[in-house]
């Protein structure tokens, strides 16, 4: 029997400058990983309790309230008018977070043999989710004149690990290529609420989309615009035939969002006011940190976007890595995103004030 060879689990790596990085005497700053840190607002925390009765299973297709609430906060805050989210077949469902969806969607669409373009530049799950279906990856910033038998296209605007935001004309370049051969062209978004120098559109935008969404699929999170990682929170949105092939295989594989998170999503879904408290935080970390790392000597590349600084010295990431972790900070290496990341850092912006402001001291010290 042979098995499929997933790429190496690459944080396990890291482990030496973080056993460095704990050697200073005040205390590592993890910016290795983008897990949120502050408190989950309440509006979340009051739903989720308020359904903690709950006694038979979820749905695949998610409530009614939740789908609904889903397709208002496309709306209202994308500008994105989905087909109606409470019909037969539907343009909106949960996912448990948007990683698992990520690392299945080829499976669930079903795809057997062929090509999966992914950004040059990319968190790691788009590869995994080809090589467990058994697919190859191609990488490509720009849509490829040549690949043999594409079958899906993943974008990542805002980009992790680098920020940068895909402009409608890029946006437009990809859905006419994917439209042209009956590719679907999938854009993960879910850093979409934290633009910064410029505001993300999402694939689904009336002007990259036309009035139709055949073809294409978003992917969004509350992971960070609600800092609620910890409740497994996501959406598919898109072309009704393929959110319905993919609500299809979940309902089989019982891929449920449970029914307390899915309340909890809608209540989020339906309230401006946390994702504006965790754009205000994130935007000042940002600001402090990106002008302590200018002033330690580092490049900021992209970064107009999402969660991350991407930061290089014009040296392999691993010196940077190495010189980064002698002042306790910890920061992910851009090699994980592959080649052409290996002369980047990636610094998450994910962690509390007091942090940030020992990683500032020690950077312009
Ligand atoms: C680009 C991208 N997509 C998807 C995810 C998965 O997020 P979650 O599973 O928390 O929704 C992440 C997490 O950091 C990410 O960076």
């Amino acid at each position: 029997m042979t098995s499929r060879s997933l790429p190496d689990f690459p944080w396990d790596s890291l482990r030496p400058a973080r056993a460095r990085a704990a050697e200073h005497p005040g205390g590592v700053v993890d910016l290795s990983i983008g897990t949120p840190v502050d408190p989950t607002p309440d509006v979340l925390r009051t739903a989720l309790a308020d359904a903690a009765d709950a006694p038979g299973y979820p749905t695949a297709l998610g409530t009614a309230d939740l789908r609904t609430a889903a397709a208002d906060w496309l709306s209202r805050r994308l500008g994105v008018t989905v087909a109606d989210p409470l019909g037969a077949v539907p343009s909106v469902i949960p996912t448990v977070g948007s990683k698992e969806l990520v690392a299945l969607l080829p499976t669930l669409l079903g795809l057997q043999g062929g090509t999966v373009v992914i950004p040059e530049v990319a968190y790691p799950t788009y590869e995994v989710g080809a090589v467990v279906a058994g697919l190859s990856v191609l990488r490509s910033d720009t849509p490829p004149a040549d690949v043999a038998d594409p079958v899906l296209v993943w974008l990542n605007s805002p980009g992790n690990p680098h920020g940068r935001v895909l402009s409608p004309e890029q946006l437009r370049a990809w859905v006419a290529w994917g439209r042209e051969r009956g590719v679907p062209v999938v854009a993960d978004e879910c850093y979409v609420e934290l633009g910064w120098d410029v505001a993300p559109t999402s694939v689904l935008h009336p002007s990259v989309a036309g009035p139709m969404h055949d073809g294409l699929l978003a992917v969004h999170s509350l992971s960070k615009q609600s800092t609620a990682a910890g409740y497994r929170a996501g959406l598919l949105s898109g072309d009704p035939a393929l959110v319905a092939r993919v609500w299809e295989a979940r309902r089989h594989l019982g891929l449920l969002v449970p029914g307390p998170v899915q309340a909890a999503m809608a209540a989020a879904l339906g309230d401006d006011g946390h994702v504006e408290l965790a754009r205000s935080r994130y935007g000042a970390r940002r600001d402090r940190l990106r002008a302590a790392v200018e002033a330690w000597g580092g490049r900021v590349d992209h970064s107009e976007a999402g969660l991350y600084l991407w930061v290089t010295r014009d040296e392999d990431c691993w010196t940077t890595v190495d010189r980064l972790a002698d002042l306790g900070v910890v920061v992910a290496p851009g090699a994980f995103y592959g080649p052409a990341g290996e002369r980047h850092v990636r610094l998450a912006l994910t962690a509390t004030d007091e942090r940030v402001d020992a990683a500032v001291a020690r950077l312009t010290a």
